[in-house]
């Protein structure tokens, strides 16, 4: 098994992997990228990340030179070479490499890159923690864009808080979302999460996650909740493609529902199991 990196259409070993120093994703974060996990060899709802990768390099006038039926080959094939049944890919494209200037130049073709790497060792955590901060991003948080200080800088103090995700809101104290999550609670018995919107990433996990509580018939709204909204919730869960959907069981050191798993949350959990065993184990 291998971790293993295509460049610009040459395969190498991870650890071997180079781009030019002068490309913009380095000195700008002028790109955007994908986390898609593997389940089985099997890249996790690739057509929806794909289909978002288009989305986020047309929001910032990237032209991608690969359609998704080739993306999807060449992931396929790097899966293959690489051995692994389980990992991720990350992909990421910027505007290329060029002398540094702010204008978008004339001269450079855009850059892909992709590679897969196993999961990391420590075993993921069942419940998690969070911390509540200020959200401190821009006003285009729907574009998966590799600027991503602000969410390092919050996930860092979450990890110095002894917590995995912080979640954040905007100064009216409405919840936007985690550094690299999106959040649901259940408020008065209602699941609910912010609509799909220039504040928040339109997760994949997020939709999978609307679907499955659609299929089971338990009513959601996609409608933004408040901070003190938040604290009353008696159910609180982050979900990403890496983290799937996990409950939170601590905000700011208070217990959600007393820290027992939410009821809900054991049957969406239940599901999406199921959800990955159709999808990369049928
Ligand atoms: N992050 N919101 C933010 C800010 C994110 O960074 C992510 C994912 C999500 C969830 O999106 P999805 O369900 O499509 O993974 C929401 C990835 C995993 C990361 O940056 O590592």
């Amino acid at each position: 098994m291998q971790n293993l990196a295509w460049i610009d259409g040459k395969v190498c070993d991870l650890a071997e992997a180079r781009v030019p120093l002068e490309d913009r994703g380095y000195f700008f974060g002028d790109g955007v990228y994908e986390v898609i996990k593997i389940y089985n060899g099997v890249p996790f709802y690739l057509a929806a990340h794909l289909e978002r990768l288009h989305r986020s390099a047309a929001a910032i006038s990237i032209d991608l030179p690969y359609s998704s039926n080739d993306i999807e080959k060449i992931v396929k094939e790097l899966i293959k070479k690489s051995g692994r049944t389980e990992g991720y890919i990350y992909m990421q494209l910027t505007r290329g490499h060029a002398e540094r200037d702010h204008l978008f130049p004339d001269n450079a073709s855009p850059s892909l890159i992709i590679f897969i790497r196993g999961l990391p060792t420590a075993a993921a955590p069942g419940s998690v923690s969070c911390i509540i901060l200020p959200d401190e991003r821009w006003l285009n948080c729907h574009i998966k864009t590799v600027n991503l200080l602000p969410n390092v800088l919050a996930r860092q103090k979450a990890a110095e808080a002894g917590a995995a995700e912080a979640i954040l809101y905007r100064p009216e104290g409405i919840v936007t979302e985690g550094s690299r999550s999106n959040v649901f609670a259940v408020i008065e018995g209602n699941v609910r999460t912010h609509p799909e919107s220039n504040l928040i990433l339109s997760g994949i996990t997020r939709r999978i996650v609307l679907d499955i509580l659609a299929e089971l018939e338990i009513p959601c709204f996609e409608e933004a909740f408040t901070l003190n909204e938040l604290k009353k919730a008696t159910e609180v869960w982050i979900a990403s493609s890496m983290a799937e959907v996990k409950p939170v069981i601590l905000i700011d050191g208070a217990p959600v529902n007393g820290s027992a798993l939410g009821t809900i949350y054991q049957r969406l959990a239940e599901e999406f199991q199921k959800k990955i065993e159709a999808f990369c184990y049928a």
